[in-house]
């Protein structure tokens, strides 16, 4: 498996291969902990939110906000406490680089929710991790307790009059806890289940107090642009998605691994072919879901030759979305009904339940998808799928119920002879139809 930077100096994965790399004293040999005494020895909170947004840095979690915005909706001048959360929740199907940036480097993780905290006026943040991540909590409670030791978490912090707390919680293993307003509501003690936004939590977040919720690898950039300035940082990618990104590679190649590239990395065919060791066992290339289940599936021919800029605007341009970074590519043996029955089964049983499009929904799609598979698919059957996607994408209280719909669109409108093959012969034209729409 690989770990590593291509097209770029490794910025988030420059310690993940060293011996000790959680450690405090292999962190401060590398540079750790400066960028937290460079602000306390002279930014205001101002400043760094000014570096984070001239860094243009977009939230990692999968929206792609832009960070440095998102901090500056906090209210200054509220009495209330305010609270920063890492999300830790990394429940997407094929993503899996925060759990690397934690294992490896969890004190990256910590400086960035410290100078999170800083620029934000906080004294308490929480990472919040996915219930299978137990280990980890041990990993960061290690190291935050490290951290406490050297004076660098707790009261007075490096000696100055910054005070911040870092905690960590887990959940019980849902994927909704991973949106950002279930996770709240599970941090409290209650039913992970989404909140109605607005407000938001930059103004009613934890307890009802200004919240912001960062992605691990959002905050782990932000130790690297403190350090080297916000335009330094943007440079390393594009005008509108500044520095690197890590990406969790899966699938039908010969190295998979977690890469880290610039934004706007020029070419995803060279990624794969290239960089990725070319496809396992030389078979085809048949399709990329590039950001995690949650965005559409792109065909082969939509990235051979097409030259696809690897960065938010590249792959909208492209048909899809960078989502969580969950790069997992399919090689010519996968049948894309069967790989989108699987996902669907995924959205049916993390569905929450909390609204109705979304709860009865995907449970109809997985009924659909199942009687197909059994054989007793009926001609208008893809029809059907579309009408039930269209039913719930939209219409559902929180972005799960899109991210169940978004896979089975583009699934049969760039894959229709895979449902073809499942339904009845009449289901040919039916198909083709729904796929020339
Ligand atoms: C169903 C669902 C699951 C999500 N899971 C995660 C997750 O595991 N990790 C994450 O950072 N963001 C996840 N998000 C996005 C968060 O709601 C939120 O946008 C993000 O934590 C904000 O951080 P960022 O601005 O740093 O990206 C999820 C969203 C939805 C709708
Ligand atoms: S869309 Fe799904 S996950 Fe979101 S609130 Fe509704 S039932 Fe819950």
């Amino acid at each position: 498996m690989f770990i590593g930077a291509i097209g770029c100096e490794p910025l988030q994965l420059k310690r993940v291969g060293l011996e000790n790399s959680r450690t405090l004293d292999v962190y401060r040999q590398h540079g750790g902990y400066e960028a937290l005494k460079k602000v306390l020895d002279g930014m205001s909170p101002e400043d760094v939110i000014g570096e984070v947004k001239k860094s243009a840095l977009r939230g990692r979690g999968g929206a792609g906000f832009p960070t440095g915005m998102k901090w500056s909706f906090v209210p200054k001048d509220s009495p209330k406490p305010k609270y920063v959360v890492c999300n830790a929740d990394e429940s997407e199907p094929g993503t899996f680089k925060d759990r690397f940036l934690m294992e490896r480097d969890p004190h990256m993780l910590i400086e960035g929710m410290l100078i999170a905290a800083y620029a934000l006026g906080s004294r308490t943040t929480y990472i919040y991790t996915r219930g299978e991540y137990r280990y980890l909590i041990n990993i960061l409670d290690a190291a935050i307790q490290e951290a406490r030791e050297a004076g660098l978490v707790g009261d007075r912090i490096m000696g100055t009059e910054f005070s911040c707390e870092v905690f960590t919680h887990t959940g019980a293993g849902a994927y909704i806890c991973g949106e950002e307003t279930a996770l709240l509501n599970s941090l409290e003690g209650l039913r992970g289940h989404p909140r109605m936004k607005p407000p938001f939590p930059a103004i009613a977040g934890l307890y009802g107090c200004p919240t912001v919720v960062n992605n691990v690898e959002t905050l782990t950039a932000v130790p690297d642009i403190i350090k080297m300035g916000g335009e330094a940082y943007q440079k390393l990618g594009t005008q509108k998605s500044g520095g690197t990104k890590v990406w969790s590679v899966s699938g039908h190649v010969n190295r998979p691994g977690v890469y880290e590239l610039p934004m706007g990395y020029e070419d995803m065919e060279k990624f794969i072919m290239e960089d990725c060791g070319g496809m396992l066992g030389g078979k085809q290339l048949k399709a990329v879901i590039p950001g995690g289940s949650s965005v559409y599936i792109m065909p082969a021919t939509d990235i051979v030759g097409k030259k696809v800029k690897m960065d938010y605007e590249g792959l909208v341009v492209a048909g899809s979305m960078v989502g969580s970074g969950g790069f997992i590519v399919m090689d010519e043996t996968v049948d894309v009904f069967e790989s989108t029955k699987n996902l669907t089964e995924f959205y049916k049983h993390e569905s929450c339940g909390w609204c109705t499009p979304c709860r009865e929904g995907t449970d109809w799609l997985v009924k659909v998808f199942k009687r197909i598979a059994k054989g007793e698919g009926r001609p208008e059957d893809a029809q059907l799928l579309l009408d039930l996607c269209d039913n719930i994408e939209g219409k559902s209280f929180c972005p799960l119920g899109d991210a169940a719909a978004w896979p089975i669109q583009s699934a049969i409108k760039k894959f229709p002879e895979d449902f073809r093959r499942h339904l009845m012969p009449m289901a040919t034209r039916t198909a083709e139809a729904v796929a020339a729409d």
